[in-house]
């Protein structure tokens, strides 16, 4: 099965937000590289008609690719149908199942809200379409362990793990993709990519809007779950896991997994929470709310190679910048042989993972002059992703050829959980902090990585 492409594409969700933004255009984008031949079958509650569903794609590729193709889109439209009805109804199902016109192995995309993913993967398999099928179900995936655990046994009663494919945006990222190929590409990191050598590792995601709009989705998540048990988490494990047996995709997840089972799940005195001033002014925020709209959280990775290293991840909202960035930290020469090196001063490893792909080296050399002292300086690879793939694209048509590597196994959506659930809620009572600054002072001066944080630039 994992082998066979798919014959047809459903998307649930096919009139809403996630399906503008990113599912049609991506659409587009697989159809002008030839990817996408097969029928696109756009389900969803609104009673439309398919003129307006391809009024709907030609709005949202319209918006989001300026300069689109004609053509291109025309080939688009023409694979696209509707069907309309209420998810909680058999008859929708049932013109569904008609609509599939005997595909064998269709792709059901779940761009929908999570508690409806049981009630559609049970309706799939009542109305006798299930058989053969992969599905992709988007996040958030769960809300705490026992949730996720949850969801996992409800798609597991219709559909085998090999045919689930769980979405995390991020994995489909060229710059992720990036670290674990500069890791496993090169020997030379290998050696010092350890406990003897490294001091610290720190990954910020920052945001410099706020929440846009999203008060209700926003003020029920909150920073840790929306980016950091899932984004940040993935980051993490690409740079903490050991070299798979090879790139195939549960010789991956092993790695993540044993990663994973090494992370001492959090507690009070690792995290700090902020809320940025005026988030209670946002509509859809409930009056007093104590979400967090920023935090740090800093993990250790109980196992040889990296005992007692601290991995700070930082993320939220309303920050100076929007770029996300990692930087690994090496530790000070034994002895100050000229000057004195300061930590922050250090080398260091940087991968900027957004808006620009960079590969950086932060060294030191000698400042002109008579004396001999040093400076830093960084040796840089940019890259300015044209040309790049959107995850979206990629994830779509990966699922449709059943390449899971890209996408999260049940085991790891599971393990994420465990490590953050003991902190999620009021907890650590979070800290006012003002927009367009690097979050609560705190972060700076009492709870940061040693040496400091290096803020990525805009
Ligand atoms: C989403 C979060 O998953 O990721 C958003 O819900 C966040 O809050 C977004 O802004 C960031 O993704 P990207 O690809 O823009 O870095």
């Amino acid at each position: 099965m994992s082998e066979v492409r798919s014959d047809v594409l459903v998307v649930f969700g096919a009139t809403g937000d996630l399906a503008h933004k990113m599912i049609f255009p991506a659409l587009y984008a697989l159809v002008k590289s030839g990817h996408l031949n097969e029928p696109v079958i756009g389900v969803a509650f609104d009673a439309w008609t398919l003129d307006q569903l391809i009024a709907r794609a030609r709005d949202a590729v319209a918006t989001q690719i300026p300069g689109y193709d004609e053509a291109t889109f025309l080939k688009l439209a023409s694979l696209l149908k509707y069907v309309s009805g209420d998810y909680r109804s058999p008859d929708t199902f049932e013109k569904l199942r008609v609509a599939l016109n005997g595909a064998k192995n269709p792709l059901f995309y779940l761009a929908i809200p999570p508690s409806l993913f049981e009630t559609v993967a049970q309706a799939l398999q009542t109305a006798k379409i299930s058989d053969g099928a992969r599905v992709m179900v988007e996040k958030p995936f769960g809300h705490d362990y026992e949730s996720a655990h949850h969801l996992n046994a409800a798609l597991h009663a219709v559909f085998d793990e090999d045919a689930i494919f769980r979405i995390d945006h991020y994995l489909g990222k060229e710059s992720i993709q990036n670290i674990l190929y500069t890791r496993f590409g090169n020997a030379i990191l290998e050696p010092i990519w350890n406990r003897d050598r490294v001091s610290s590792v720190q990954i910020t995601m920052a945001e410099n809007f706020g929440i846009k709009g999203r008060g209700k989705f926003y003020d029920e998540v909150g920073c840790i779950r929306d980016v950091i048990q899932n984004h940040l988490i993935q980051v993490l494990l690409l740079l903490g896991m050991e070299p798979p047996a090879s790139g195939a995709s549960d010789d991956l997840a092993d790695e993540k997994i044993q990663v994973l089972k090494s992370i001492r799940p959090l507690t009070k005195d690792n995290v700090l929470r902020g809320q940025f001033e005026g988030y209670l002014d946002e509509p859809g925020v409930a009056p007093g709310s104590t979400m967090e709209t920023f935090a740090v959280v800093r993990l250790f990775i109980d196992a040889w190679r990296w005992k007692d290293v601290p991995f700070y991840i930082r993320a939220g909202k309303n920050l100076p910048v929007r770029a996300t960035e990692v930087v690994v930290r090496f530790k000070q020469p034994p002895v100050f042989v000229f000057d004195e090196i300061k930590l922050e001063e250090s080398n260091y490893v940087r991968f900027r993972l957004s808006p620009e792909v960079v590969a950086a080296i932060g060294a030191r050399r000698k400042a002109a002059g008579e004396t001999m002292v040093g400076e830093p300086i960084e040796l840089a690879a940019v890259d300015n992703n044209e040309g790049d793939m959107e995850p979206y694209e990629r994830l779509i048509g990966d699922a449709m050829n059943g390449s899971r590597q890209l996408f999260t196994r049940q085991d790891a959506a599971e393990l994420a959980w465990k490590i953050v659930d003991p902190i999620i809620g009021d907890l650590v009572p979070p800290l006012l902090y003002k927009p367009g600054t690097w979050g609560p002072v705190q972060s700076d001066t009492d709870f940061c990585p040693p040496g400091g944080w290096i803020n990525p630039k805009p």
